[in-house]
């Protein structure tokens, strides 16, 4: 039974929200609720190992799929259920609609397979594990592209085009559309203290 609060975060690389996470955890904890802060893909020891492979070595689009669902099946387990049956917020840096834009949106990986392994391993219905929001944090291509070329050494994802970066962000925007009750939209190509702004009002209306 899950009794805690699931919150996500999104947004393609270079849209900050990392800078944005530990601003949230302070804010919740201060509420004096239990946190737990994780990522995807990656929580867990296998995951982490999950994550390497992914991140570094090139595979099929729907090996890549597979794989971060194996990974998110170990997070659900031995993270993600547990701290929401104990009643902690589980803070996810990236979920399930990571799959959805970056395999679907950006490599073409067709939408009803991914679907298939998210009730596979999320379960349908009233009981399936669905963040209760999902802060996605939204920047122009061109940005993202820049912030990117600023910082460290990409990422398989992070070398991609700008092709795929369009397809990332209107599958975002698309999800968010859809789900509104879900999915907070952050314009995040403004000042980082603005940003942060944005990020406490929303936390402090959860
Ligand atoms: P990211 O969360 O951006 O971490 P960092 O800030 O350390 O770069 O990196 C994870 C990458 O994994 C990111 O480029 C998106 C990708 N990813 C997917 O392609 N599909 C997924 O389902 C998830 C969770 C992540």
């Amino acid at each position: 039974m899950k009794t805690g609060k699931f919150i996500t975060l999104e947004g393609m690389d270079g849209a900050g929200k990392s800078t944005h996470i530990l601003t949230i955890v302070a804010m919740l904890k201060a509420r004096g609720v239990e946190v737990v802060s994780t990522r995807e893909p990656g929580g867990t020891q296998l995951g982490e190992k999950l994550r390497a492979l992914l991140l570094h070595e090139p595979m099929h689009p729907e090996t890549e799929t597979l794989l971060m669902f194996a990974a998110r099946r170990e997070h659900i387990a031995i993270v993600i259920a547990p701290a929401l049956a104990r009643g902690a917020y589980v803070l996810s840096d990236r979920f399930t609609d990571a799959t959805y834009a970056y395999q679907c949106g950006g490599r073409g990986v067709d939408m009803y397979k991914i679907e298939l392994l998210e009730q596979w391993v999320q379960g349908s219905g009233v009981n399936a594990l669905q963040p209760d929001v999902t802060l996605l944090f939204d920047v122009p291509v061109e940005v993202s592209v820049q912030r990117l070329s600023d910082a460290r050494t990409p990422d398989k994802f992070e070398r991609e085009n700008a092709e795929f970066f369009h397809q990332l962000r209107s599958t975002y925007l698309t999800r968010a559309a859809n789900d509104p009750a879900r999915f907070r939209v952050v314009d995040a190509n403004q000042s980082l203290e603005r940003v942060k702004k944005l990020v406490e009002e929303i936390i402090a209306t959860l």
